[in-house]
């Protein structure tokens, strides 16, 4: 008798222990349901910080981004986006991503150059027609190169989004003729090829973060600067420049990034939700930026607040002669093979 009670005692401990664990295995790999309870410790929080207005495409982009994040996950994952340099400015920000102080970024191309200098590959000068083709190139095995340089640096690289082509501001007089650059001095983003690009127009440059962009033009410590209608309107760059010239000599995009550890360790499902919304962010978005930088020109067009010239064909040409040797110069520095994946350059 007592030998039967004590096997059904063993027996009932056994079934508990096994129901114990199988409920805690089950309920590590599952969500708990109720999110909004969680604390920080117990949600994943991506902090995603970037350096224009909410107003701009990368800016609606990243709120959509976070907003469905969140809504796909029931709330586990939590996205906080910190626009307009809040947090870290240019350069400061590809830091706090290595050393982990924030999750995301999403740099324009000629500032991720500081870590991995082959991006430059983006500023060269008339190198795409169309947004089209800049997004060709970042999927053209060059691109995929590129990409992997980046994981190599700590940066596990997720997306490209759009802004689109840059055009030229100048407080003086109008930028019509290569001599017009001589000795003007713009602000530029850090990249060594944008340095040559004024250099080789005989004008000077100085690089300042995008947050110090309208305080340096006003002061007048420059003159000019080259950015796309939707940064021009959102830094009101139109109330201390005279002059645009519509040129489309440069493209801007961004590479949307995360910390490669931070990435890893994200459980898959999470990080397949991530991919998932940010291949349906990236689609929406680039129609947006379109939209976005027509609207931003339409109010520089509309506030008369600058004389803007639209490049001829045959200006085109002469800056394009007077910046064609910054191909050679980028070949002799990196190699031919990035640019041979340049749709005009292609065979
Ligand atoms: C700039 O610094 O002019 C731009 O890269 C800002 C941005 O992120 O669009």
């Amino acid at each position: 008798m007592v030998l039967l009670r004590q096997l059904e005692i063993t027996s009932f401990s056994f079934v508990f222990i096994i129901s114990t664990i199988l409920f805690v295995s089950c309920s590590a790999k599952t969500y708990p349901v109720d999110h909004e309870q969680l604390s920080e410790d117990e949600r994943i929080v991506i902090r995603f910080s970037h350096v224009v207005g909410e107003d701009t495409p990368k800016g609606l982009a990243s709120r959509r981004f976070a907003e469905l994040v969140e809504e796909r996950t029931d709330g586990y994952v939590e996205v906080q986006v910190f626009p307009n340099s809040f947090l870290y400015k240019d350069g400061e920000e590809l830091d706090a991503l290595l050393d982990g102080d924030v999750q995301m970024i999403a740099p324009a191309t000629s500032k991720v150059s500081s870590i991995v200098p082959e991006w430059q590959v983006m500023d060269l000068p008339f190198a795409f027609d169309s947004e089209l083709e800049a997004k060709e190139y970042i999927s053209s095995p060059a691109g995929e190169v590129l990409k992997k340089k980046l994981e190599q640096k700590g940066m596990y690289y997720l997306s490209y989004w759009d802004n689109g082509f840059k055009q030229m501001t100048n407080k003086h007089h109008s930028l019509q003729d290569p001599k017009d650059f001589k000795d003007v001095t713009f602000r530029i983003m850090e990249s060594e090829l944008l340095e040559e690009q004024f250099k080789l127009l005989g004008a000077n440059s100085q690089v300042e973060t995008f947050d110090q962009v309208f305080s340096v033009l006003e002061k007048g410590h420059v003159q000019a600067q080259e950015n796309t209608f939707s940064n021009i309107v959102n830094k009101n760059i139109h109330s201390v420049q005279d002059y645009m010239t519509v040129s489309n000599h440069g493209y801007l995009g961004y590479l949307v990034i995360m910390n490669a550890d931070f990435w890893e360790d994200l459980p898959d499902e999470v990080q397949m939700i991530i991919l998932d919304v940010l291949e349906e962010v990236t689609e929406w978005q680039a129609e947006l930026a379109k939209q976005v930088n027509q609207d931003k020109y339409k109010t520089l067009v509309d506030c008369n607040c600058m004389k803007i010239h639209q490049l001829s064909e045959t200006e085109k040409k002469q800056w394009e002669e007077a910046l064609n040797p910054l191909y050679d110069t980028y070949i002799e520095r990196f190699g031919a093979e990035y640019i041979e994946y340049i749709p005009k350059l292609k065979q």
